[in-house]
């Protein structure tokens, strides 16, 4: 059975920077804040009206196809992470294919809808197909487009000063060389903390899990409708309930916990320590999640990337970014020993090991 490697990476960062001062002129917030609590300076906002999740990842795809040494037309399947797509429906696999200019028909486009984790487990399913034979040529993405969608005043202060816009991408090939490609990946969900970090409106849940978890359910319906009314209502239009919210203290000490175990499991399938690590990427979640997990593994800073600092949270794009960056800056070397992990909203969780 084949293995999967990565045959060519790129990253796409829009240019609008956006410093933590920036931001204190719509909410009460501070650089020292920020900056301690989550290590962000600053962030890249895309440019509006013109730059959309499908459109900055089509950006990194391009660059990843032309390294990859194929063309557009040469990918067989599509696999997009976002929690930021462009529309409801249809989701941005497809959007990007035409983006793309790729009109074959005989490409199959996947959306993938796991947050922070979505690049691990669109990965790690890129990775199934190209083991069972099915595809040659995956492009795999992970992109956001955050700032289009976040509360800017200072009720949403907790969640918008973390999050920032951007795209990564990958093209997963088979390999036969021995030892090479990606070696394993494991992936976790906990449907219980589903609502500790998400953003539930507009939806057609109407008000069902919030009911049954004891939560103010009152979202405005009107109960004297007989059909429809229920994804949007004045009330969430008036009480700022279209953003994403989230329990930070909650998602930060399981996301500690569930980092290391997932690491672990990877390591141990494949009989390696902590040491062996020549490139650990964690999720870009908050600087102060990646520096507790290098502490407990004892890695050296050589040994861990983080450009947060940089981007903020890009959700779904931080790790192919950071791969990319770290790809570019001469960081990731033949025959390496990477280490990918990711935790959050689902809460999902995951890592994947991959011998370069
Ligand atoms: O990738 C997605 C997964 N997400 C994460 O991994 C995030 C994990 N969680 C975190 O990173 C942290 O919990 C945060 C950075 C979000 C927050 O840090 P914290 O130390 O947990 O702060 P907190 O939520 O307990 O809030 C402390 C105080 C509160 O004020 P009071 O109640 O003590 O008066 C907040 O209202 O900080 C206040 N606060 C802010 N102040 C200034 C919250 N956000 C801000 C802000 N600026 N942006």
């Amino acid at each position: 059975m084949p293995r999967s490697k990565i045959a060519g990476i790129g990253y796409y960062v829009p240019e609008k920077v956006v410093t933590n001062f920036d931001l204190m002129r719509y909410m009460d917030t501070s650089d020292e804040w920020i900056q301690e609590r989550s290590g962000i300076v600053e962030r890249r906002y895309a440019k509006r009206f013109e730059e959309t999740t499908s459109v900055l990842g089509a950006k990194a795809a391009r660059i990843a196809i032309e390294r990859a040494g194929i063309t557009p037309e040469e990918v067989d399947f599509i696999i997009f992470a976002t929690l930021s797509p462009d529309y409801f429906f249809p989701g941005c696999g497809v959007l990007m294919q035409r983006e793309l200019g790729i009109t074959k028909t005989e490409i199959g486009a996947l959306d993938v809808r796991n947050q922070c984790s979505g690049f691990i487990y669109a990965l790690t399913v890129g990775d199934q197909f190209i083991r069972s034979g099915m595809y040659k040529n995956i492009l795999v993405v992970g992109a956001e487009v955050h700032s289009m969608g976040l509360d800017f005043s200072t009720r949403g202060r907790n969640v918008t000063v973390l999050f920032g816009d951007g795209a990564g991408a990958v093209v997963l090939q088979p390999t036969e060389e021995e030892g090479k490609g990606i070696l394993t990946s494991r992936l976790h969900s906990d449907g219980t903390y589903a609502e500790e970090l998400a953003m539930i409106n507009p939806g057609a849940h109407s008000g069902y899990h919030l009911r049954k978890l004891g939560l103010d359910a009152d979202l405005g319906y009107d109960e004297n409708q007989e059909f429809g009314g229920l994804f949007v209502t004045q009330k969430m239009l008036d009480e700022g309930k279209l953003f994403p919210t989230m329990n930070g203290q909650l998602v930060f000490k399981t996301a500690v916990v569930k980092f290391i175990e997932v690491i672990n499991e990877v390591l141990q399938d494949q009989g390696y320590s902590p040491s062996d690590i020549d490139l650990f990427i964690p999720h870009q979640a908050n600087l102060r999640i990646s520096q507790f997990v290098q502490k407990k593994l004892r890695l050296s800073d050589d040994q861990v990337w983080n450009n947060i600092q940089r981007y903020g949270n890009t959700t779904a794009a931080t790790i192919p970014i950071a791969l990319a960056e770290a790809w570019e800056a001469g960081k990731v070397k033949e025959g390496d020993l990477l280490c990918f992990a990711a935790f959050g909203s689902g809460f999902t969780w995951g890592a994947t090991l991959i011998r370069w």
